[in-house]
């Protein structure tokens, strides 16, 4: 018998030399050891609506997306099912705009209009209703403003200022005027304290136990939103949003914000924006059980686009490294302009 000993055994107990690289050597091993992949399943795509027939308005500063008649919004969604996104969330641009936002809480206005037409168009598909007031108000906040001679007028507090009490009926008015109109999923994005719990209250109270809630649980005041306020036509006309929004150097203020709206039983949570808040997309996915969403938002869609339209970046791969990085901090949902895109782009 003979011995194969050609190579001398070594005894000594010296450490092996460490050589991760063998592990990138072919396009199969490192498939083999890829930890995190992209699926159509992670996406949900954002879709903004307004009123007329035909309508395909470009949104300038987001190339590729658009703002849609209700006609035009039923095929975009259709595409969307086909290609296997499970989910959309709607964006209402009305006609009419007030101080209390009344749009946003009539039956037939044009969010609800939009849902109804979503479900005809494609029954399977996740109907996520964003619930805020800011593209419905004329002064673009996101509720009712503490102005003198108005109903809710507080003289304890400043001119100018959020109502937080009154926003939340009216919160709660609308989020069951939309699941009556069939949305699946109710996502509150104004910061508003107290928001999950009245939204969760109203929907019981008028039959939508069904219905469920994600919550912009940790949304900061984010320069990030610039193009979105173009394309939803929803800029603040005084101020800004940092009296109800985060701040962005706040981490641990997040898993406050975050354990607020665990305990009035959001059902599912978001981080906002994405990019610049990967450390508080893992804290959250460590602290908390609930499935969690990140938006990746219109800026960082824009910028990326931007680059691209320059040479400066390439589109598809930078678009997927910023995906698959949102992925791996630990999203198990991606709000993203680039969902269609992206979809082709992994099938490849
Ligand atoms: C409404 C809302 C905003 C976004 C989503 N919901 C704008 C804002 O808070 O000013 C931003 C989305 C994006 O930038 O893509 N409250």
């Amino acid at each position: 018998m003979t011995i194969l000993t050609q190579h001398p055994v070594s005894t000594a107990t010296q450490a092996p030399t460490l050589r991760p690289r063998r592990l990138r050597l072919s396009t199969g091993l490192r498939s083999l050891v890829r930890e995190t992949l992209l699926t159509p399943a992670d996406f949900i795509y954002p879709l903004f609506v307004r009123s007329g027939n035909g309508i395909r308005n470009p949104i300038k500063s987001m190339p590729g997306q658009f703002q849609l008649s209700v006609d035009q919004l039923a095929r975009e969604a259709e595409e969307a099912a086909e290609l296997g996104i499970p989910a959309v969330l709607l964006f209402g641009i009305p006609d009419h705009k007030d101080a209390c936002g009344s749009d946003n809480f009539n039956p037939n206005g044009i969010v609800p209009q939009a849902i109804r037409a979503l479900k005809d168009a494609a029954p399977d598909l996740v109907v996520i209703s964003d619930m805020c007031f800011c593209e419905y108000t004329s002064h673009g906040h996101c509720g009712i403003i503490n102005l003198p001679g108005e109903e809710h007028y507080d003289p304890h507090l400043p001119e100018g200022y959020l109502l937080n009490d009154p926003t939340l009926a009216l919160l709660g008015q609308a989020s069951a005027v939309h699941a009556e109109a069939g949305a699946d999923i109710i996502a509150p994005s104004g910061m508003i304290d107290g928001m999950v719990g009245a939204i969760r209250a109203a929907l019981d109270g008028q039959g939508f136990n069904h219905v469920s809630v994600m919550s912009y649980a940790a949304k900061y005041a984010s320069a990030f939103y610039g193009p979105f306020r173009d394309a939803a036509e929803s800029p603040p006309s005084f101020g800004d949003r940092s009296q109800y929004q985060m701040d962005p150097a706040n981490r641990r203020e997040a898993m406050k914000e975050v354990a607020i709206d665990v305990a009035e039983g959001a059902d599912m949570l978001m981080v906002k924006p994405a990019m610049p808040y990967l450390d508080i997309l893992a804290d959250v996915r460590r602290s908390f059980d609930l499935p969690t969403a990140a938006y990746q938002v219109s800026g960082e869609y824009a910028m990326i686009q931007a680059a691209a339209a320059n040479g400066w970046l390439d589109l598809e791969r930078s678009a997927l490294e910023s995906l698959i990085g949102i992925k791996r901090a630990g999203a198990d949902m991606i709000i993203t302009y680039f969902a269609k895109d992206a979809v082709r782009w992994l099938a490849k």
